[in-house]
Order: structure tokens, then sequence, then C-alpha cells
């Protein structure tokens, strides 16, 4: 039996090991997936692990997307251009990484047609998954990026990475078709972005976090008369990736699998 895992720390809130299990036993493949904990110290076995055949793929969740590429043999060009790697696999002997999160944002958007090209963006935050959705916001042609983080500085550092990047005080609401949290801010039910957004109205907010399905970014976008998307179809896509890498088969997405999600 193959054995595939997400690693992480927390890991606990992982929906991860419920949906690929799901598309397992639908395809009938002979495979388990599951969750571990673990420190930055465990990175190097866990790829050891993969290079002795005793487990077959990885995906990687906050905090360690950066840190795991010093054990990867070879990077997909997502994954160098963004360094953030969250599919890990071994290809005749060299361990891959690759990042299915910016396929996984590009899918999300494709899917409820909302067409990028041409669009002000504002993104909120500078974490983890932030160049990947820049990446992803640049190969669809958005007309500009505006980066706020409450800690200036980490803005400032992927300008480095990419050029192209606006930066503007945490505080400022600039002009913008489409706003995306990608703060932390929400995944608790009662965070609250300590952002004005009384003046906006018929944009579009998309919250990265899917759990809670409706954080209050998303809540009072809404009410302002925003449309609204949560990054549930951005989860699900990413692993649609990720499983159609390592099985060599495309999974359904479903409502079945989205109740299961739920
Ligand atoms: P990491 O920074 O380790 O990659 P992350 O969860 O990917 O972790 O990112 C957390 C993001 O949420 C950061 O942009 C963080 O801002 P700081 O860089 O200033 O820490 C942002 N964040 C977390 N709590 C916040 C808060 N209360 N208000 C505004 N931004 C917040």
């Amino acid at each position: 039996m193959k054995k595939y895992l997400v690693i992480g720390n927390p890991i606990d809130h992982s929906l991860s090991p419920v949906l690929h299990n799901y598309w397992i036993k639908k395809g009938n493949i002979n495979a388990v997936y599951d969750k571990k904990k673990l420190n930055k110290e465990d990175l190097g076995n866990i790829i050891n692990q993969i290079k002795q055949n005793n487990i077959h793929g990885i995906n990687i969740t906050v905090p360690f997307k950066k840190d795991i590429i010093e054990f990867i043999d070879q990077l997909s060009p997502e994954a160098a251009a963004t360094q953030s790697v969250n599919t890990v696999y071994l290809n005749e002997g060299q361990i891959i990484g690759h990042n299915t999160d910016i396929a996984g944002f590009e899918l999300s958007l494709n899917k409820i047609k909302y067409d990028i090209k041409d669009k002000k963006i504002f993104i909120l935050g500078a974490g983890g998954v932030v160049p990947s959705l820049i990446y992803a916001l640049d190969r669809m042609k958005a007309s500009s990026i505006i980066i706020s983080n409450r800690t200036k500085e980490k803005a400032l550092d992927l300008k480095k990475k990419f050029q192209n990047l606006k930066i503007c005080n945490w505080g400022i609401i600039p002009d913008f078709d489409l706003v995306i949290n990608a703060t932390s801010v929400g995944l608790k039910s009662n965070d609250k972005l300590d952002l004005d957004f009384s003046n906006v109205n018929n944009k579009f907010f998309y919250d990265v976090i899917y759990n809670p399905e409706e954080t209050d970014f998303l809540r009072k976008g809404k009410m302002l008369g925003n449309n609204t998307e949560n990054g549930m179809m951005m989860f699900i896509y990413q692993a649609h990736q990720a499983f159609t890498i390592w099985h060599k088969t495309m999974p359904e997405i479903n409502d079945e699998v989205l109740k299961i999600l739920k």
C-alpha cells in the first residue's frame, strides 16, 4: 500500500486527508493519506523515507513550504520562482518539489469565470501563500498588484522577488477590482481585520481561508455589496493537482466532494 502524508505544524485543521482518502477510495487505489505534525528538524528524515519508498508523496503546509526546499533535488519552475513547495514525490531517483497552490488559485478563479486580465489586485498579507498568488496573478495578466502587510518589511522583501509589486501602508485601501485576504486573520471565528472597506462596493473579495467558511472579511464584503469567494476551491484544486501527479489519474470534483469537506 502506498503512503502519502501532509506535514505541517499545526496540522489538526488540515482537510487534506479527508479529500485525498475520498478520491483514493473512489478510484480503488491501494493507498492511504495521513497527516503528521512535525518540527523543522524532522524534514530531512521524511524526505529520506520518500527516497526509500516508505512514503510515496507528501504535501507540505504552514510553516515548512520554504524550509523543505533544501532537501529537494529538483524544483519545478513554479516552486523555484515562488520558493514555495507544497507537493513532493520521487521521480527516477530524484526528489521533486512542486507548487500546486498556484494552479489551485488560478483554477478556482477559472471555475467562477472571474477574468484577472487587466484587473487591479490588492493583496493583504505577505506570508507563505502570497508568492504563489502573485505568480498566478502575473501569469493571468493582472494590470497591477498592490500589497499591504502589517509588517511592511515583509512586503518590501517580496518586492525583491517580484519587482512589479506596489506596496501600500497597512490601513490604506487603494483603488482595486479584487482584494485578497492572505493574512491569517479570520482563522479564528472572532478574528477581525482592522481595515475599513466601507467605501467599497461592486468589487470582488477573495479569502484564502476556507475554514471558517465565511470570515469577517467576506461577511463585511458581502454586506457592502461585493462578490465574495472563500479558499475552498483553491484548496480542492491544489489537492486535485497533487493527486493527479501522484496517482496519474484525475479525480472528480463534484457536490459530494464539497459535502465531505463541510
Ligand atoms: P508566515 O508569515 O509565517 O508565512 P502566514 O500565516 O503565512 O505566516 O502569514 C501570516 C500573515 O498574516 C502575515 O502577513 C501577517 O502579518 P505580519 O507579517 O505583520 O505578521 C498577517 N497577520 C497575522 N495577524 C495579523 C493581524 N492581527 N493583523 C494584520 N495582519 C496579520
